[in-house]
Parts: C-alpha cells; sequence; structure tokens
C-alpha cells in the first residue's frame, strides 16, 4: 500500500520488483567478471537451475474462511529469537559487490535496518568485530571455513563470541572450490586479491603464521595453505568442543548426515547446496529438504534458489525453520548499498507476509507440507 499511495504523487521504487529485472540490472552494474562471480555456479550450472526451479513444482492451497488479517512471522532459532524467518546467507567477499569494498558492513547496516540476520562469512573485507558492531539489536551469525590451522579456527570462533556473534554456521561443503567454468573463463578467483582476506590479516593468530610485515603475496599463498583438507566426522567433536555458541552445520543434503550430526550435539541442520556453485549434478536442494527436516528433532535451515516470498513461504511448508537467500541481497548491494539490501530483503518479506494472508495461513505453523500440492512441472 505504501508503494502504491506513493505512486498517486508520481514516486516509484529506485530498485525493480522483480527478480529477474533486479538481476539484470546488477549484471549491468557490475563488471563482467564479477558478474561470472556472483551470478555463476558449478558446471554446466544444472543444478544451480534446478535449485530455482524446484519451487516451480509445487503449489500452496489457498484456503478461505480463515480470515488471516494478523499474521505471526516469527520464530525461534536455537534459542534466538528473529522477528522473521528470513536471514542473509554468508556470501564471501561481498564487498566486491559495492561502490567502497565495505560491502559486508552495508549489509550488516541492511540487517540492522530490517532484523534480518546476517551470517557473517570468515570472508569479510573488514575484520568481523567491524562488521558484527554494526548489526545493532539485531542478532548475527558467523560462519566458518574451517582452515587446517586448529588454532586459527579456534581464534575466528573466539573473535566471533567475543564480538556477539549468537549462532556458528560452520560451511561443510566447500574446503575445495567446485569446478566454475565461468570464473575459470576469467581466471578469477576473488579470493587470491590480497584485500578480500581482511578479517584474516585482523586475526592474532593468522598474523603469527604469515609472519611480521609479509608481502601481499605472501598473504595470499599462506591463506591458500590452509585450505584443501575436508573436516570428517571425527573432527566434529572438536569443533563442537569450541564454542559453547550454537553449532549450525550448512551443507547438509542427505538425512543420514542430518541424523549423525544430530547424534554429534550439533544445534542445527541448514539444508544447502551453495546455491549449485559447488558440485554440478546434485538434486536441487528443496527436494533434499523434507527428509532432512523429517530426519531430526533439530531446527532446519534451508538456501540455494529462493528468489520470492512464495519461495519461503514454500520452502517453511516443506520443513524448514529458518529461509536464507544469498544472491537476491548481494545484487541488492550493488545496485544500491545498504538501501538496496534492505529493498530485497523488505520485498522478500512483504511479499511472503501477503501470500500468508491472502491463502489464509497466518502463523508459520500453518505452513506444513499440507499446505502443499506437487503438481509440476511447470517449467
Ligand atoms: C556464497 N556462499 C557462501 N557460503 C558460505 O558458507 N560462505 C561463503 O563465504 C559463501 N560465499 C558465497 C559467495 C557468493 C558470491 C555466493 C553467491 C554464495 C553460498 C551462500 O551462503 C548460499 O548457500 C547460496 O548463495 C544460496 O543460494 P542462492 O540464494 O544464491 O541461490
Amino acid at each position: 500500500l505504501e508503494i502504491y499511495l506513493n505512486g498517486l504523487t508520481g514516486t516509484v521504487p529506485d530498485l525493480p520488483m522483480a527478480f529477474d529485472e533486479l538481476a539484470e540490472r546488477a549484471r549491468q552494474a557490475m563488471p563482467p567478471w564479477l558478474w561470472s562471480y556472483v551470478a555463476g555456479g558449478a558446471g554446466d550450472e544444472h543444478t544451480q537451475d534446478a535449485n530455482t526451479r524446484a519451487f516451480r513444482r509445487w503449489g500452496l492451497y489457498p484456503r478461505m474462511f480463515v480470515g488471516a488479517t494478523q499474521r505471526d512471522l516469527s520464530v525461534d532459532l536455537c534459542g534466538i529469537h528473529l522477528p522473521t524467518p528470513l536471514l542473509m546467507a554468508p556470501v564471501g567477499v561481498i564487498g566486491l559487490c559495492s561502490q567502497d569494498r565495505h560491502g559486508d558492513i552495508a549489509t550488516a547496516r541492511a540487517a540492522a535496518a530490517t532484523g534480518v540476520p546476517m551470517i557473517a562469512s570468515t570472508l569479510s573485507q573488514d575484520p568481523l568485530e567491524d562488521v558484527i558492531s554494526h548489526t545493532g539489536d539485531t542478532p548475527a551469525l558467523f560462519q566458518l571455513y574451517t582452515p587446517t590451522d586448529r588454532d586459527l579456527a579456534a581464534s575466528l570462533l573466539h573473535r566471533a563470541e567475543q564480538a556477539g556473534c549468537k549462532a556458528v554456521v560452520v560451511t561443510l561443503d566447500t574446503w575445495i572450490t567446485g569446478w566454475r567454468p565461468r570464473d575459470l573463463s576469467t581466471a578469477n578467483f576473488p579470493q587470491l586479491r590480497g584485500h578480500c582476506l581482511a578479517n584474516y590479516t585482523h586475526d592474532p593468530v593468522f598474523r603469527r603464521i604469515v609472519g611480521p610485515d609479509p608481502s601481499p603475496d605472501q598473504i595470499v599463498a599462506h591463506w591458500a595453505g590452509l585450505f584443501g583438507n575436508p573436516l570428517t566426522w571425527d573432527d566434529l567433536p572438536w569443533l563442537r568442543s569450541l564454542t559453547s555458541l550454537p553449532l549450525i552445520v550448512k551443507g547438509i543434503c542427505h538425512p543420514d548426515d542430518a541424523r549423525r550430526a544430530a547424534d554429534h550435539g550439533v544445534d542445527a541442520i541448514y539444508v544447502s547446496n551453495h546455491g549449485g556453485r559447488q558440485a554440478n549434478g546434485g538434486l536441487p536442494a528443496l527436494d533434499c529438504l523434507p527428509d532432512i527436516a523429517a530426519a531430526t528433532d533439530l531446527p532446519t535451515v534451508f538456501d540455494s534458489g529462493v528468489r520470492s516470498g512464495a519461495d519461503i513461504v514454500k520452502a517453511l511448508a516443506l520443513g524448514a525453520d529458518a529461509v536464507a537467500v544469498g544472491r537476491p541481497y548481494a545484487y541488492g548491494l550493488s545496485l544500491g548499498g545498504t538501501a538496496g539490501v534492505v529493498h530485497v530483503l523488505r520485498s522478500l518479506l512483504a511479499e511472503a507476509d501477503l501470500l500468508m494472508a491472502v491463502n489464509g495461513y497466518p502463523s508459520l505453523s500453518d505452513l506444513t507440507p499440507q499446505a502443499l500440492k506437487e503438481c509440476g512441472p511447470w517449467h
């Protein structure tokens, strides 16, 4: 209504309301190598496409005589009270999407303005302490890419705790980078630009590893040497022991892995295939969600392919307790900084809320698999 009322005086939104248009504008705004990095995925991007298409197989039943005039979208995730079930997925080197390279801080400001938590990536272009200090009253989460140096892992988590993060998300699916033809064609891996490693260079343990006065090349070489070893189940007790914060494991796509993680004492399961950036030829993430949600009693976070409020509602109905977006807010950032991210988040939430109203689902507990019918493919 606010938008329509503004229209009476000739004011229209600064940024597109339709996702495809927003993405096209972001493509035009970014240099081609950056667009390839942000928008691209693994292999021929079959899995990435399938992530978004999977939502179209599901239709929401509209229910009448409900009178859903008041909606409650609030949710409790691992003891963290959230006004809505939406989160910002960790997006590394997101600073590249902003004019001034401080895109992590611009994103943190959007979290403060909307109440939508940011999951701050290890790969931030400002030290995590600076990023988190801009999230206001909105809870922040920290995402860990686990380095082979255990002291460094402990240091990063300690810093996240000290900075006031409310939970830790450990990403499991990216201990090595996937086969990404677009980035290979432009021979571009942004992490290898020294200024993208500011969070590391701020870390006391990383500074000890690189020694005094390292050149930019030495920093990058030391950093690259810290990855390439995957975590195994044997490492999970160690990870668990590193922090008293809720521990969320990201990249789980098989119910057996969810059950095993639950047995190891993690606090939530994060279903994701990294937006199709890591392994092509995989299942659409949405197809993994129902079995995983049913496999444990733990809360389930979901991402990969969410592009609309309708997608959020469908993921919630299929078992997610919270839903995250990656590329959509990165596009918003590239077009309008903090205001662009706020625009994207508010649009997603407004559509989800309106759908719940129109379809007669006043609260998140009404969103069950029975709210959906599988009736596609429509693509
Ligand atoms: C990511 N993602 C990611 N995940 C993570 O755990 N740590 C990270 O640093 C990054 N970095 C990153 C960079 C870029 C440019 C993108 C697009 C994604 C994955 C991200 O958290 C999330 O899983 C996906 O983006 C979700 O899919 P959609 O919403 O982009 O389709």
